[in-house]
């Protein structure tokens, strides 16, 4: 089996190194295109990447092509791959609002996956959701699974309306982690910590508070009242963010998220 990845950016090269450590790929059976020739000089000193620069030498020895460009760059180099694909490809594409159904009008593939990646894909900790045309068999579905586990952890949904209300939960969400830690980073300074020290205090924080929630069966509202007890810090500070409905508003932000992806993919 060989892949082919098409823009080796930040995403498309977290998938080809994330592939590359797969079982069901030997070596050299990732391909990797780029159309910049600065990245075509790094991807030829990575040696379990076959670099290239031409569609016409890649695309028609592929059996599943990734596609990772930027969105606006999609209908261009979909129409340009059309001539030399064949309906049994797998095409796999992460690109944010491209539809399932534009992708098989500018391409003439019928078996397309839709994924939704996030950053710390990047490490290994990333979360996938996919959604697939209904040419894609079982076995083809369950290949395709197991590439995007080599960045992390995945699901699969029944329509791409989840796709893009998973853009406002995982896709966009690291973004949210972050807001809260600098607020809280802000809090420590103003308490007279250093920089450092408020760096540690937070995300040890983070750390371990995910970490107690990943090893047991607690729900978030479970372990908040195990730590908040009456009259207490916790229940201070829970109940300063219940009367300024903190939960609210961040309901409402990944809202905000999913709607925009919407909006986007309405323009592809
Ligand atoms: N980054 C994320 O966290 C994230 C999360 C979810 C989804 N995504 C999706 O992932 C996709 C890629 O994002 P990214 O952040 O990895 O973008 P990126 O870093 O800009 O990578 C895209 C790469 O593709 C190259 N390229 C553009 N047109 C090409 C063509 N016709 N043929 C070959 N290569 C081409 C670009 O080269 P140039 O720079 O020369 O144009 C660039 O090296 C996007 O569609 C985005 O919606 C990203």
């Amino acid at each position: 089996m060989k892949v082919l990845v098409i823009g080796a950016g930040n995403m498309g090269l977290t998938y080809a190194q994330g592939m590359s450590k797969s079982r069901l790929l030997k070596k050299k059976n990732i391909m990797v295109l780029d159309n910049s020739e600065k990245k075509l000089e790094e991807l030829n000193n990575i040696a379990h990447f076959d670099a290239f620069k031409e569609l016409k030498d890649c695309v028609p020895e592929a059996d599943i092509i990734f596609l990772a460009v930027k969105p606006y760059h999609a209908e261009a180099l979909l129409k340009t791959i059309k001539p030399l694909v064949n309906t049994q490809q797998v095409l796999v594409s992460i690109m944010a609002g491209v539809s399932i159904s534009a992708i098989k009008e500018y391409t003439g593939l019928e078996k397309i996956v839709r994924a939704m990646p996030n950053l710390p894909a990047q490490i290994g900790k990333g979360l996938t959701s996919y959604v697939s045309s209904e040419e894609v068999s079982n076995i083809e579905m369950l290949t395709i699974e197991s590439l995007l586990n080599t960045t992390g952890k995945s699901i699969q949904v029944s329509t791409e309306k989840f796709i893009d209300a998973s853009t406002g939960i995982s896709g966009s969400g690291p973004a949210y982690v972050f807001y809260f830690m600098q607020s809280m980073m802000e809090a420590a300074l103003k308490m007279g910590f250093s920089k450092k020290d408020s760096t540690v205090l937070v995300s040890q924080t983070f750390t371990g508070a995910v970490e107690l929630f990943n090893q047991s069966n607690l729900s978030p509202n479970s372990w908040m009242e195990k730590v908040a007890s009456k009259g207490g810090t916790t229940r201070a500070a829970l109940d300063s963010m219940k009367d300024n409905k903190v939960n609210e508003l961040i309901k409402d932000a990944a809202f905000a998220a999913f709607s925009r992806a919407v909006e986007l993919g309405k323009e592809y």
